[in-house]
């Protein structure tokens, strides 16, 4: 993406590893020193994602592999061109929870499908964009669930996964950080929430 100004910041980690406190936290601090913030996620930060999410997220049954992967990747290819790529070039700040890092983990993680051809996928949707940076709030499963356990709201569908499932997610999500090591900033999720947030502060402060 050449015409861009904005600074892209996504955030991952299995369910249950506080995406959406520390994308709150980071937001009012960013938001507090002045800077316009576009809060949004996938699967469902457009109006046709909304839909999208609807169908990956609550649909009864099964959804065969491949099709799940194209849903997820068609979210993304109208995400990115309609909501991240415009507010990125007006010089804005996108927070987003989730983004084709999930899809390489949980899509990749079914055993089914080639975690490189997923990625693929993504990259191919959205002509090849990548964030600036990638928070992943790494938690191990079991404290996960049962964070999960006393949150009073029912499962979506891909929560219900078993528990391997979930493992594999894991570390599916720190071998790609490990891969792309400059993209992404690993966080221990199971540490107090405001320390999580300094240490992704002072990350993001070498950004903007
Ligand atoms: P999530 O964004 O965590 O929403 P909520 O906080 O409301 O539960 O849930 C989205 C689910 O979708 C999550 O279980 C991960 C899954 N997912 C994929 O499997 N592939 C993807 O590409 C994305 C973006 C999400």
């Amino acid at each position: 993406m050449s015409s861009r100004s904005g600074v892209w910041i996504t955030l991952e980690g299995g369910d249950g590893s506080g995406k959406t406190t520390q994308a709150e936290l980071l937001e009012k601090w960013l938001t507090d020193s002045g800077h316009t913030v576009v809060r949004t996620r996938e699967p469902g930060g457009s109006e046709v994602g909304h839909l999208i999410r609807d169908i990956v997220l609550h649909h009864r049954g099964d959804i065969a592999p491949r099709a799940e992967a194209l849903l997820y990747a068609a979210d993304r290819a109208h995400h990115v061109a309609t909501v991240v790529r415009p507010a990125l070039e007006r010089g804005e700040i996108v927070l987003q929870d989730r983004y084709l890092d999930s899809s390489v983990a949980y899509q990749g993680a079914g055993r089914v499908l080639d975690a490189t051809e997923v990625r693929e996928l993504s990259l191919w949707a959205t002509e090849g964009s990548l964030p600036d940076l990638t928070l992943l709030l790494d938690l191990d499963p079991a404290t996960a669930r049962t964070r999960l356990d006393s949150a009073d709201k029912p499962f979506d569908r891909l929560e219900s996964e078993k528990a391997d499932f979930h493992t594999r997610v894991r570390d599916s999500f720190l071998a790609l950080a490990a891969a792309e090591p400059e993209r992404f900033m690993i966080l221990d999720a199971a540490q107090d929430p405001e320390s999580i947030a300094a240490g992704i502060r002072s990350r993001v402060a070498t950004l903007i």
